[in-house]
This record gives C-alpha cells, structure tokens and sequence, in this order.
C-alpha cells in the first residue's frame, strides 16, 4: 500500500515539474490553472499524509513556508567575478584588439543581454539542486535555498540523463517587469485606502526591479518570495572536466536540462556582428518583460578562454558593453500642485510630451519644495527626464544652457526661481509644513473641497462603510449642492434632496438610502477605519476596536495607552491625540452615533467566537508580540481549533514565533508541516 503511494507521490510529482516547465520556461502552457491547482493540491496531501515520503525537490517545496532565520555564509567553489564595463564602440574595438593581439585567430563571440537583477550560483548533485547561493562579495555568499526553490522556472531536477554528476551554473534572477508594476500597483491601491498621499506612496513603492528582487530573495519567509514571482535566466555552466567545447554549446545543453536560457543569445565570427547586435537591443530591450543593462560579449571557445584567462577581478575573454541611460529633455511647460485626501500637496512638472523608454512621458513628480530648490527647475526650462529602473520617470537636472538668458529659452523672459505655492489651490488656506516633514499641507480639513469629498469617498468605500450606490460622481454632486459637507451628512440625507440631483431617479434614490441605512450594521472595527484618520489603515483600525472596545475608550486614550497597543507608533498615536483633540471630529463623531452607527464591539465580538479553526491542531512555539502564548491558545480555542503540545504529522500549523527552537523547526519542516507567523494566524481568524 505504501509503496503504492511512494509511487503515486513520484509520479503527481513528476507530472507537476513537467507542467511547471511548460508553463515557466517554455511559456507553453498545456492544462489551465485550476486542473494544475488541483495536482499540486493532492500532492501537498499525499506528502502530508506520507510525510517519510516528502523529497527536498518536491515540486510542493515551491509554495514555500519554510523559515530561515539566518542565512548560513557559503564559500564559492568559484569565486564570483565580475565584468569589465564599456560604455562606446570605441573601448569595444580596444578589447577586440586585445584579443586579437593574445594571437588567438578564428575566435567568435556570443552575445547575450546583461539582465539587471541579483546573481544567483546553483549547484545541482545528480541532477537535483542542492545549494542556491548569492554572491555576496564575490567569495563568500548566502545560502538561500529555500527562497530559490520557489521560483518556478528554475528545475528542481534536471530532465534528460546527459548532465554532469556535480555542476553550477549560475544566472541572474530577475522580477519581471509586469509582476514589478503589478505589485506597486497592489501597494498603491493598498495605501491610498489608508489614506496616504502621493509623495508617501512612493516612498513605500518598490523602487526599480532590481531592488525588489534583492529585498525579496532576502525574506526568511519563503512563502513570502513565493508570492512574488521572480524568474530567472541562466548564463553560465561550471564545473571540472564538463563535456563541452564552448560557452554556447553548454548553454544549449542546460537548456536541455531544462533551464530557462535566453532567447536573445545569439553567435558571431566577427565584432561587425556584435556592433549590429547592440544597435539592435539597445531599443528593442523595453519590449522585454525584464530589465537590461547591456550586453555582455563572451569569446565562445573554452579553449580560448582558458588561453585568455582572468586579471584579478574579472575575465579576459568577456565584456558588458553598458547602455546608455534612458534620458530624454523636454520643455517644461508648467508646475501643477495636487491636493490629496489628506490634504497633502503634491508639486507635478507638465512637460512637453516626449518618448522614453517606449512610452510617453507627459507628466513627472517634483515630490517637495525641497527637491525642487534643490534642483532649481523653473518653468521653461528644458529639463533632463530619466526612467529610475527604467520604470518611473523623474527629473534629474537643468539644462542651464538652454535657459533664458542663453538665448534659447522657449519663453521670452527667465521666468526666475520656481516659488512654492503658499495658499491650497483649491481652498486658499495657508499651507503648513511640520518641522521635519517634506510635503506642504492644507489644514483645513473639514473644508477644502478635494480633502471632504476624499474623506467621503473613503468613507463609503468597499472596506470601509460600504455603500456602493454612492459613487465618486454623486458625491462631487451633492457637495457642490452643499447637501454633504460631512460623512455626518450623509446620514442626514432625504429622498427630496437626491432627487435634485441630476441623473438620480425615484429607483437609484431608494437604492442610495437603503444601503446608507444598511452601512448603520457595519462593525465597529470598520467604522474605525471608515472615519479616515491620517495612518489609520484598516488593520490598525482594527487593533484599536478590539484593544479599546468602544470608541470612548479611544476618545479619551492617553499617549501612553495608544502606545501599548501592538504595531502603533508614537507618529500614529499623536495622530489619533490630534484628531479626536478637534472638537469638530468629535461632533461629528456623536452625529453618528446618533445615527446609530456601531461605536462598539458587539457582544459576539467581545466573546471573540468562531468555528474558523475548526478541525485543526496547531502547535505554538517561540516568543510573539503580538500575543501572550496563553493568548494566542485562548484565541486558538476559541476560534475552534485545538493547541496540542508537540508536533507530529497530524499537526496541521506550527505557529512560530521569535527563537523558535531548531529541532521543533527540522521536524516541522520533516513532517511538511507548515509553519506560519502570528501575522498569518491573525488573518486566519479575521
Ligand atoms: S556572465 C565573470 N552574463 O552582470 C562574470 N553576467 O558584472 C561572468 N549579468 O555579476 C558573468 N547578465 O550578475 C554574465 N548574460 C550575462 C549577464 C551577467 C547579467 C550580471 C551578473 C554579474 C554582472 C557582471
């Protein structure tokens, strides 16, 4: 019987990599997602069943879950070099030259793009990978193995039976372009419901892909890299006595062990070849779906290579011929100041539309007087525009020689140094800047028009109070009525008045007061955060109902009491002190409960009972923060799972805190068991 799902495991196993391979590196995809879902899904099963039956290249080990607390520093067998750069035909006809005059003859090249991620070494051992290390300072690196064995374009086991018995090859990892701005866009979407302003937003935004692939292959959590699709491409084969002739020969054999090798590799007998080549890419690139920096020229032959050699720091036989950076300049037509929800100012250069980077750019964030001062941009000026990582424009510098003065300038005067606005443009308050604060201010929240309807529009919004039938346009709508001036208003509103409103029938009216009636049931954790103070994110929201119960409790909470509930800074606390400081808010806050919105838990709330955990044993271990252990069973419990003591197939999570012991971690990680944090277990139970 057993062996029979020994067998049955090898077989799901196979079948799974076979698809994977498919999917990731031949992007020819043969079943959908869901059929594949379903194979891993039963795999994962029979593994947790069969636990002794669990492989270290088992293709479940690519969902991730384990934990590595440190990684373990790793001596290169290679040491890891680096390339010389060019930066002009001119030096590349140098290094031609060199070569040439070493007295090789009959030499060719291969070029291949230089990918702009994090470089990886694998080493594989009878065709399984053992070991993924980073390159650290070129002799020493990290072992995160774990983190790479859930990148799904990199072979667990080799196909075939023709590759060496021991070998590394090493490549660049990379997140793709799409999955970079895909994940900026989860973060914006994110943040703007927690109400942070432009200039914030982009601080927290990924900042090129090169950065978010390190930061994320440096995740102990390896679920977290797995939800993060990285890929990567391989580019070099090592390793003693290896059966090939020449780099492209064993590069087109490791694509047939099933590595995902470029596409745009490509051979020459001459540097002719090589110069068209770079000619070709170095536009032609912003149509890949990853990041390039340049070309990296490799003299082919082994021979030759061996013959040419290294000097200390990189080899003799290959160049990167580096692009030049995507810039463009363009007129700077005007300076235009946003005015977020939060009433936060954010400066934006209108330029003359221009291409980069196979996309027009038309607008560019300035950020804050600060970066404007220091960049002294005036209207006017031609300005230098570059792509940071290629992906988010911004301006880098002044054309000094084209402006005013020099004759060349678009307008017929110096238009002098850019001052910054001193009055909202749309309200006309005076600005505030905080000391130590970048952005300018409005301060008149409850009045300028783009911060009310803002507050409105979050407070209505899906996660918030929910009340779908009142979108963005009939709010605009019925604040230049003056029928809301306040999410208080909202509660007051008649079916006389929306029906002023134009394009509002007797049928949308209904369906508007019936889901403001309905929003009156919304728990109080989400009123919390529907009322839209600054840094108060749904999640915070949350700790606060929950620690303080009803919304007296947080009205009168002191510095100190904010403080001690978990994840809230001294900034947020000071926050919440402001706002409900304001006696505005506080009237507005007492409409409300008038209106018999749900400023408390509820009593189901209070017994924090639920059958979310029913079925499942957890183990806990280590120390939290945001739980005591004796709390965080309790919660257990009461949510319908049971705490057992130790570990064992049955378990079905290990909740692992701060110094978890090793053996508790091994034999999890033996039995497949998956461990989780105290983060993932409060979403299990939300
Ligand atoms: S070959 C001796 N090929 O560029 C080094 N490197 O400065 C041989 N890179 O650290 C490297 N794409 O991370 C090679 N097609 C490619 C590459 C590539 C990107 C990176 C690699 C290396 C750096 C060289």
């Amino acid at each position: 019987m057993s062996e029979l799902i020994k067998v049955e495991i090898e077989k799901l196993s196979k079948e799974i990599e076979e698809h994977n391979y498919n999917y990731y590196v031949l992007s020819n995809p043969t079943i959908s997602d869901f059929e594949f879902d379903k194979l891993l899904e039963e795999l994962i099963k029979l593994e947790k069943e069969h636990p002794e039956y669990l492989k270290p290249d088992s293709p479940s080990q690519r969902v991730g879950g384990q934990i590595t607390k440190e990684f373990k520093s790793v001596k290169h067998k290679y040491p890891m070099l680096s390339l010389g750069n060019t930066y002009n035909e001119e030096d590349l006809r140098d290094f031609d030259e060199r070569i040439r005059k070493s007295g090789i003859s009959n030499y060719e090249y291969v070029c291949e793009l230089k990918y702009d991620g994090v470089s990886i070494s694998l080493t594989y051992v009878d065709g399984i990978l053992s070991q993924a290390v980073t390159r650290g300072d070129g002799e020493k690196g990290d072992d995160i193995t774990a983190n790479v064995k859930t990148i799904n374009s990199i072979p667990l086991n080799l196909r075939g039976n023709d590759f060496p018995a021991e070998f590394e090859i090493r490549g660049e990892i990379f997140m793709p372009k799409k999955e970079f701005l895909r994940i900026n866009e989860d973060i914006r979407k994110q943040l703007i419901e927690e109400g942070y302003n432009e200039e914030e937003i982009y601080e927290k935004q990924l900042k090129n892909p090169r950065n978010a692939t390190s930061g994320t292959l440096k995740q102990q959590d390896s679920k977290a890299v797995a939800e993060r699709k990285l890929d990567c491409y391989l580019y070099s084969v090592l390793g003693e006595n290896l059966p090939f002739k020449s780099h492209y020969e064993s590069l087109e054999a490791a694509k047939s062990w099933g590595f995902k090798v470029s596409g745009e590799m490509e051979k020459f007998a001459s540097l002719d070849g090589v110069i068209k080549y770079l000619e070709k890419w170095d536009t032609k690139r912003h149509s890949l779906n990853v990041e390039t920096d340049g070309v990296v020229i490799k003299v082919n032959s082994y021979e030759h290579q061996r013959f040419l050699g290294f000097t200390a720091k990189s080899p003799r036989w290959a160049i990167a011929y580096k692009f030049k950076a995507t810039q463009v300049s363009t007129l700077l037509e005007s300076i235009s100041y946003q005015v977020g929800r939060t009433g936060a100012i954010t400066p934006v250069a209108n330029l003359k539309p221009v291409l980069l980077a196979g996309t027009t750019v038309k607008r560019a964030s300035l950020h804050n007087a600060d970066i404007i001062e220091k960049l002294d941009v005036r209207i006017g000026d031609t300005v230098f525009v570059e792509k940071g990582g290629e992906i988010i424009p911004k301006i880098i510098g002044v054309d000094l020689n084209k402006r005013a003065g020099s004759g060349t300038n678009l307008f017929e005067e110096e238009t002098g140094p850019t001052k910054y606005i001193t009055h909202c443009p749309e309200c006309g308050t005076e600005l505030v800047r905080s000391e130590g604060e970048a952005n300018h201010y409005c301060p008149n929240e409850l009045g300028c028009p783009p911060q009310v309807k803002g507050k409105i529009e979050h407070f209505v919004s899906r996660k918030a109070m929910d009340i779908d039938s009142l979108g963005s346009e009939t709010i605009a709508q019925l604040y230049d009525a003056g029928l809301i001036k306040t999410i208080a208003d909202i509660y007051e509103l008649k079916k006389e008045d929306l029906l002023k409103i134009e394009r509002m029938a007797e049928k949308s009216a209904n369906n508007l007061l019936e889901g403001i009636e309905a929003s009156k049931k919304v728990p109080f954790e989400r009123v919390m955060f529907a009322i839209g103070i600054r840094h108060i994110g749904e999640t915070t929201a949350k700790k606060l109902a929950y620690y303080f119960k009803n919304i007296d409790s947080i009205i009168n909470a002191t510095l100190e009491q904010l403080l001690e509930v978990g994840d809230i800074g001294e900034k947020t606390a000071q926050t919440i002190i402001a706002y409900f400081a304001d006696e505005k808010s506080v009237e507005i806050i007492n409409k409300l409960k008038v209106q018999g919105l749900q400023f408390e838990l509820s009593g189901e709330q209070l017994a924090n009972k639920s059958e979310k955990l029913k079925d499942l044993t957890f183990v806990v271990s280590g120390v939290f923060t945001k739980f005591n252990r004796d709390d965080l069973k309790k919660t257990i419990e009461q949510n319908g799972g049971k705490n057992v003591g130790s570990i064992s197939g049955k378990t079905s999570y290990v909740i692992a805190g701060e110094n978890m012991g090793p053996e508790k971690l091994k034999k999890a990680e033996k039995l497949g068991v998956k461990i989780i944090s105290e983060d993932d277990f409060i979403k299990m139970i939300e």
